[in-house]
């Protein structure tokens, strides 16, 4: 995948881009039928998501790990006047996810506004080239669309980021697209409904500010999913050696040996130190402040990777994996620094076959 302007390789390809082929085997054997302007039936939006295999053989890989049902509801929901919402703690997928219901179901992730305090209403209505404006007065040519926009009038999924970080007012500007599907433009005497098609998937984080922020008159329009964390060690090794395989594809790492050993461990640190318990539901132990979400424990491996590869010996070791789960645990806050400490002491040191990695942890904390 290459830039438009200067044809030099992308760092990261959109979904539509990077599973082209498994989209085009999906389109060719689906013979369900397809919502208005849809790419895929939403059978096969869901086979896309979660994976599985085509008469000819085709695999098309998981891109999400978990309930089949939270992949159905979403799904559905898209079909529906109703917008999705996807909400959970940071790191469950709820960016990914999205990026690929876009790709599959209207075959381009990239109609997209990041929510932030600062997004203003023309980043969900439209804003003007204002030398055009000037020039020629308002018209359609001056008038500068929002992904929202562009999404309605295409009859494509747009995407908004962390859409309870946006202020409520401006979050209000969404309630008369998603009601009446339209959005006017006053200063054009106009306005542009949305053509089959056009729905909005949402995300917004169960933890920095949570959902309340949403109005209740804008909640109506949106069906929530809730996306869990993994359910088991097993569920979340497989997404992080299944990410971790892909990045360091992309970035060209070499494959190691010692990464399912490593991944293993570091998916078992994270989770018994969210879940207050050792896997063995014997010790208690405490919770630091931050998430340690299966995302942080993909870059704590990825970086792992590329610690081995440029500077060990050809294996992924202990010692390069537990640098960054130190770093994730370890926050500014000296309470954090207490509870790595006991875990170290109170139920690492002593854990069969984990004495390398116990003396790499405490090699580099202080
Ligand atoms: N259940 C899951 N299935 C597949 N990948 C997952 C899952 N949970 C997390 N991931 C991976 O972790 C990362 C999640 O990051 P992201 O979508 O940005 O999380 P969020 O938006 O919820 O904070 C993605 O790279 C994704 O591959
Ligand atoms: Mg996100």
């Amino acid at each position: 995948m290459s830039d438009e302007m200067t044809g030099l390789p992308v760092l990261r390809a959109h979904a539509e881009e990077a599973f082209a082929g498994e989209l085009a085997a999906l389109a060719k054997w689906d013979d369900r039928p397809r919502p208005p302007s849809w790419r895929l039936s939403p059978w096969a939006v869901a086979v896309y998501l979660l994976g599985g295999e085509l008469p000819d053989g085709t695999l098309v890989s998981p891109k999400y790990v978990g309930p089949r049902r939270i992949v159905e509801v979403a799904v559905a929901t898209l079909a529906t006047d109703r917008a999705l919402l996807l909400v959970g703690v940071p790191g469950t997928a709820k960016t990914w996810v999205s990026e690929h219901l876009a790709a599959a179901v209207s075959g381009d992730s990239t109609l997209l506004v990041q929510g932030t305090a600062g997004t203003g209403e023309e980043s969900l209505r439209y804003g003007w080239n204002y030398a055009r404006l000037l020039a020629e007065g308002p018209s359609r040519a001056a008038l500068v669309p929002s992904p929202v926009l562009r999404a309605m009038a295409q009859g494509k999924l747009a995407r908004i980021e962390e859409l309870t970080r946006i202020p409520a007012d401006v979050q209000d500007s969404l309630i008369t697209v998603l009601s009446e599907k339209t959005l006017p433009i006053p200063e054009l005497s106009g306005e542009t409904q949305a053509v089959r098609g056009f729905n909005l998937i949402a995300t917004a984080n169960d933890r920095d500010r949570g959902i309340h922020e949403l109005s209740s008159a804008l909640r109506r329009r949106f069906s929530t999913v809730v996306l869990p964390l993994p359910a088991t060690l097993d569920e979340e090794v497989e997404i992080v050696s299944r990410r971790v395989g892909q990045l360091g594809r992309a970035l060209e790492l070499p494959e190691l040996p010692g990464g399912a050993q490593e991944i293993r461990r570091v998916v078992t640190v994270f989770r018994e130190l969210r879940d207050g318990l050792t896997a063995d539901g014997r010790t208690r132990v405490r919770t630091p402040s931050g998430t340690l979400s299966t995302a942080e424990a993909i870059s704590v491996v990825t970086n792992g990777l590329a610690l081995a590869a440029h500077f060990g010996d050809g294996v992924l070791r202990a010692a390069d994996v537990a640098v960054g789960v130190h770093g994730a645990v370890v926050r500014d806050l000296a309470a954090d620094r207490a509870v790595w400490r006991d875990y170290l002491e109170g139920v690492l040191r002593d854990r069969d076959g984990w004495q390398d990695f116990y003396r790499a942890a405490r090699d580099c904390t202080d």
